[in-house]
């Protein structure tokens, strides 16, 4: 049983082969936290965990006794106020003004597997044997409310997520001011912070800082999970690395706005909480009502970043993705958008998509401008109608034509968004979100759809549906081209507008929960100027996200590492873009665009038919390498082995499942003179198998090549055809025997 109850020590034991996470019922019946850590026995009590110092000033529950304040208690999910001066876990505003709430131990439920969460996306189980779920509820008299805290451990894995659920039982009317998805109190502070930040074209770089007294955060407050910041943190010890030590690892399943927060108090305890961000948050609670708050996923491992990253690419590839394509390798595609921009009509359309077919690609993704006026970003979203200037035979007539030449058809959407200048906005103003009596700022000339409104998702989904039931559409590109701002929504009362970024982000999901469920063959992948969405939640809907705008191979070396922190190899968007590069205008040659942009979802943009033949003879080798190896780097174990943030070589590499067959990537972006020998030491390879390894063209056994390493040195004058010596990347295919 991997949860176990002690009742004479009130002790919550969850467990498997390799963590443990432990607390109990204190005396004053609040809960207490003990451990999460490493698996560690079970026994019938680990009260010697709990700890408690006489403190000078502190505010002390207990007449008599001067040791119980919850100043400096760890805890699971605490309170402001009652002798804690941390930041809480809840807040909620009661008819009296008051902010005091006492929600103690009232009963608790083992159930196999894992209960799904309403309306929001989390991960799941196949079976029920997959997983156990406590769930614990407390109570709290005075205010007749219950908060259900729940928390699953896989049988497997070395996860934990947890939950909340608050529900008005009384007849007050109550505000939630906080409700964060989790609280985790650790007994010291010895911890760096890791982080995914960054921003438009450079999303999810990595960031460590030490952990200080007081609070260290990241947030979003743009109404989507931001490219400034990821909704991840992890807590690593300061001599972990890619493949040793222990660090914890956060993760939100949620698209809308976040916080992560890790406070160490003047004790040194380090509370982390997460969960949607308090601000701009107010949650009306009236008699009987209820609020289910998003997904935290803990991650342990005891074997460096590389372990965690490996268990949060199993959970989100396999439990937390869904439909036929979270299973299946992803067709290799070509999208217009770098090719031509608003710049096509049908004719050029075709004609990238014949030399496409030519070239082995599968599938051809119109993007942006084929639909109302949409000649530049002016004008047309919300006009999801085909632009018959532009595609004579609309959608049907040309997906027909990708699908006679025996290609997949696919086509952008931005389903959330509104040009003044549509027939939707001048039907409709009323279904942007704006402030009234404020000015609206624009983003990209675009505004925001009210998406708290179901009238508004419903409408946006009967357009969409027309356009896929009228064509032969096997893939969606959904992309969200701006944050929000003056958010205010014209269908929710003046108490009911601190509701609205998060109905927002419900209304997102229920759109693309009805289109999954309606059009089940469809492939999402998520977009937001690239990667500003990338997180859990979308995940759940679309198994792929567009990584980023900037396509440069070189750029995206640092990003493809980052995201890699927390997502797998199968949902990163990732395409081969034409040189000079748009976003740097760098050149980088065609091989190394290739061999950065495998690592992903891998597809191209850029007009092919602007290549040269022997370009497109290239090209042609790159899909068929593809389609051989790409259930490999899909779904195989990826090490990160060398880090693009820490100097001149980025090295990475993915084992098949069976250990037969590896990729190693290896990447030098600037040539170095005369430089020293070079070798970089594989893993997850089988000890005792030998393998042949291409390039260097000899065998060697597993156990050489991960401890003595495979040889990287290469010559001052360079290999790299383009004859500059800079951008250099070679794949080293490694077979056993
Ligand atoms: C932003 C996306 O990230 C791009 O790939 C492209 O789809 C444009 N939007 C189209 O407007």
């Amino acid at each position: 049983m991997p949860i176990q109850y002690h009742k004479s020590s009130q002790t919550f034991h969850l467990y498997n082969q390799k963590i443990s996470y432990i607390f109990k019922v204190l005396k004053n019946q609040q809960l207490g936290q003990l451990y999460y850590g490493k698996r560690v026995n079970d026994r019938e009590d680990f009260d010697h965990l709990f700890e408690t110092i006489q403190r000078p000033m502190a505010p002390c529950a207990f007449e008599g006794d001067l040791t119980f304040s919850l100043e400096h208690i760890k805890q699971e999910y605490p309170a402001y106020g009652s002798g804690d001066m941390r930041h809480p876990a809840m807040d909620i505003i009661q008819e009296n003004g008051s902010h005091i709430v006492h929600f103690t131990y009232q009963q608790h439920q083992i159930i196999a597997g894992k209960p799904s969460l309403e309306n929001l996306p989390a991960t799941y189980v196949e079976n029920n044997q997959e997983a156990t779920t406590l769930l614990i509820t407390l109570f709290d008299e005075v205010i007749q409310t219950k908060i259900i805290l729940s928390y699953t451990i896989y049988e497997d894995l070395a996860v934990i997520t947890r939950n909340a659920y608050c529900q008005n039982c009384g007849s007050q009317n109550l505000i939630l001011n906080q409700m964060m998805s989790m609280s985790l109190d650790l007994p010291d502070k010895d911890y760096e912070m890791i982080e995914l930040t960054g921003a438009w074209s450079r999303e999810r770089h990595i960031q460590n800082r030490k952990l200080e007294h007081g609070i260290q955060s990241i947030y979003s407050l743009r109404g989507c999970s931001s490219n400034n910041f990821n909704p991840f943190i992890a807590l690593k010890r300061p001599m972990c690395n890619e493949y040793e030590g222990e660090v914890l690892g956060f993760s939100l399943v949620y698209s809308g706005n976040f916080l992560a927060q890790v406070e160490v108090d003047t004790y040194n305890v380090s509370r982390v909480t997460m969960g949607i961000h308090p601000h701009a948050f107010t949650w009306p609670l009236n008699p009987g009502e209820s609020f289910q708050t998003p997904e935290v996923v803990m991650v342990y491992s005891n074997c460096g970043l590389n372990q965690m990253s490996q268990t949060y690419h199993e959970l989100y590839q396999k439990r937390l993705a869904r439909g036929q394509y979270r299973d299946q390798v992803r067709p290799i595609l070509v999208n217009n958008w770098e090719g031509t921009y608003f710049d096509f009509n049908e004719e050029k359309i075709l004609g990238i998509a014949k030399t496409a077919q030519k070239l082995g690609i599968e599938l051809f993704v119109l993007d942006d401008g084929w639909f109302g006026q949409r000649n530049s970003d002016n004008a047309g979203l919300g006009d999801w109608y085909p632009n018959l200037e532009k595609l004579p035979e609309g959608i049907s007539g040309l997906s027909q034509k990708i699908v006679d030449l025996g290609m997949r058809f696919g086509i952008w959407f931005e389903p959330e968004m509104v040009n003044k200048d549509s027939d939707l906005y001048r039907t409709h103003p009323e279904w942007t979100l704006e402030t009234p009596n404020r000015h609206t700022s624009h983003g990209r000339n675009q505004y925001v759809l009210d998406f708290s409104n179901p009238e508004v998702v419903e409408y946006i989904y009967n357009m969409m549906a027309k356009v896929i039931e009228e064509s032969h559409i096997t893939y969606i590109k959904w992309d969200m081209n701006r944050c929000m701002s003056e958010v205010y929504s014209y269908v929710h009362s003046a108490q009911d507008q601190g509701k609205v970024m998060h109905e927002y982000i419900l209304g997102v999901y229920h759109l693309y929960d009805k289109l999954t469920t309606k059009f089940p063959e469809i492939l999402f992948e998520s977009c937001a100027s690239g990667g500003a969405r990338f997180d859990p939640g979308m995940l759940y809907y679309a198994p792929q996200c567009w990584t980023s705008d900037d396509t440069d191979a070189i750029e995206r070396l640092k990003i493809q590492y980052g995201t890699s922190l927390v997502y797998p190899i199968s949902s990163m968007g990732a395409h081969v873009s034409a040189v000079p590069n748009h976003q740097v205008f760098r050149k980088t040659p065609l091989q190394t665009r290739a061999n950065v942009a495998y690592f992903g979802t891998f597809g191209y943009e850029l007009d092919l038919n602007k290549l040269s033949c022997e370009e497109q003879n290239e090209i042609k080798e790159q899909v068929q390498f593809m389609k051989t190896y790409r259930e490999v780097i899909q779904f195989g174990t990826f090490y990160r082995l060398k880090s693009p943030f820490e100097g001149n070589e980025t090295v990475w590499m993915v084992v098949s499942k069976d250990q037969n067959t590896a990729i190693v990537g290896y990447y030098r972006p600037l040539q170095e003179v005369n430089q020293g020998y070079r070798r970089v030491k594989l893993m997850g390879l089988d000890p005792d198998k030998e393998y042949h390894v291409s390039i260097h063209d000899i065998d060697c056994y597993g156990d050489e090549l991960m401890n003595a390493g495979l040889i990287t040195s290469d010559s001052s004058c360079g290999e790299n055809k383009d004859g500059d010596g800079d951008y250099l990347s070679r794949l080293y295919l490694l077979k056993a025997k």
